[in-house]
């Protein structure tokens, strides 16, 4: 009897599981770059302070002396193309009645985007930044503490960017005890993060170029998208559905669940299907911004070469006793860290991803979700190490992404010694934007 009772608490228990899934189950980090950064990881992680203040090498004690942080702008409003395609998908499926009796919802259904706020850092993100800003300040503390005014900001021109800055200072100064919170100005440097705007080879060959990712185009009609487009189309009670509609589907599923905590679009959606959308997009990403052309990192030049000038310019000073600033913390998008992170050579896999290799590639490290989220952050931390009988200080590195650290491809290690590490990124120390773009060219030839 009991253990007829227990089995039935057991059924009972997967049934509550499996119909209470809901859109809830759908917070996990697989909507590539439009993943919110805390869906992917413990906003209540207990992080000690000063966590990666100090460091051993080689038998000596090293102590951080700057960080350079780079992170993207934090959860935004859909931009405005993806607004108009949810009206427009929203509006035929509203007309159909077949659709409304299978997804009631939609008769009230209004876009919740407006097209004014297009692009616009929403609540969540302000959310996430003041909580990086927190969760920098407490594993960096002793760092910035009584040091605030020789940190650096810098941002683009977007809106988004520039609130991303101003939430994650107050988290960092909300967590930095005593410290006095002034409004923070950071400089507009659109140069070193918009490298891609201004890049003619890159905007010629890749951007404006409609087969420079036929890996991509070819996924978005293959096999897998038209198997799941179809399978959406049955739930709706359609004959059909495009690639791109099902995307749309996707995007709306993605951004109502993200912004407004629930989304009766992600009915439309099984847990799997999201594994095919991820793909899809980190096909996107690794052709038109990653390892796919050289150019799409080759242009990050600008913001690679001035993080070195400022990591020696650090250096130069701490030998000399001299002030230096002790962080440059900037506020960008995906299509600037993922070239730096490729430039770096992170996330490099041995075999490119390709439309036909979608299983083969499950274990791949080029996977956006992971590793640009809304709010994702890459930091190159310089580290002095205590002297000894050299009569040089020995100097470290260490990398992080979105805020753990990572091997570093100069060394092997997850601390490289600094000399090694300039030594192996030569062609970033010394790149030529210009030449890399072909920006010198007349203008008709471009
Ligand atoms: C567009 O991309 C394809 C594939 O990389 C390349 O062969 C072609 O030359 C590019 N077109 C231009 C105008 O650069
Ligand atoms: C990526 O890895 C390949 C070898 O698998 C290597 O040839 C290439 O240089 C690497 N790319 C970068 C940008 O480091």
């Amino acid at each position: 009897m009991d253990s007829l009772l227990f089995l039935i608490l057991c059924l009972l228990s997967l049934f509550i599981a499996n119909y209470g899934m809901g859109s809830t189950d759908f917070r996990i980090p697989l909507y590539s770059t439009k993943t919110p950064y805390f869906w992917g990881k413990d906003i209540d992680e207990f992080i000690r302070e000063d966590e990666e203040i100090w460091v051993d090498y080689d038998n000596k004690e090293c102590q951080i002396i700057h960080l350079n942080l780079i992170l993207r702008h934090g959860s935004r409003s859909p931009t405005l193309s993806w607004i108009k395609k949810m009206t427009v998908l929203g509006n035929i499926l509203k007309s159909n009645p077949e659709v409304i009796e299978r997804f009631p919802f939609l008769n009230s259904w209004e876009n919740p985007f407006p097209e004014t706020r297009a692009g616009h850092l929403s609540d969540l993100g302000e959310d996430e930044h003041f909580s990086l800003g927190r969760r920098f300040g407490r594993r960096f503390s002793l760092l910035f503490t009584g040091d605030l005014e020789n940190i650096l900001y810098g941002v683009t021109y977007k809106q988004r960017t520039q609130a991303s800055c101003a939430s994650f200072y107050e988290g960092l100064t909300d967590t930095l005890d005593g410290e006095s919170r002034k409004n923070v100005k950071p400089a507009i440097n659109d140069k070193l993060l918009r490298f891609f705007d201004t890049c003619s080879k890159y905007i010629k060959s890749v951007e404006n170029n409609k087969t420079a990712a036929p890996e991509h185009t070819s996924f978005k009609y293959g096999a897998e998208m038209q198997r799941i487009a179809q399978k959406i189309a049955d739930k709706l009670g359609l004959k059909t559905l495009n690639s791109e509609e099902a995307q749309t589907i996707h995007h709306l599923c993605a951004f109502e669940l993200a912004l407004f905590d629930k989304s009766d679009w992600c009915d439309m959606l099984e847990k799997e299907d999201l594994f095919i959308f991820e793909y899809l997009y980190d096909l996107k990403q690794y052709w038109k911004r990653g390892y796919g052309h050289s150019v799409n990192w080759g242009m990050s030049c600008p913001f690679n070469s001035n993080v070195f000038k400022q990591l020696n310019d650090v250096i130069y000073k701490a030998r000399n006793g001299e002030d230096y600033n002790v962080a440059d913390i900037q506020f960008a998008h995906a299509e600037t860290i993922i070239p730096i992170f490729t430039a770096f050579g992170l996330f490099n896999d041995s075999v490119p991803l390709k439309a036909d290799n979608y299983e083969s590639q499950k274990e791949r490290q080029f996977r956006t979700s992971k590793i640009v989220p809304m709010s994702a952050s890459f930091g190159i931390g310089l580290y002095q190490c205590e002297a000894s009988e050299d009569p040089e200080e020995v100097y470290v590195v260490r990398m992080f992404v979105n805020e753990k650290p990572v091997v570093i491809p100069a060394c092997g290690q997850e601390i490289c010694e600094y000399k090694q590490f300039m030594k192996y990124y030569d062609d970033l120390v010394n790149c030529n934007y210009a030449e890399i773009c072909e920006n010198n060219k007349p203008h008709d030839e471009l």
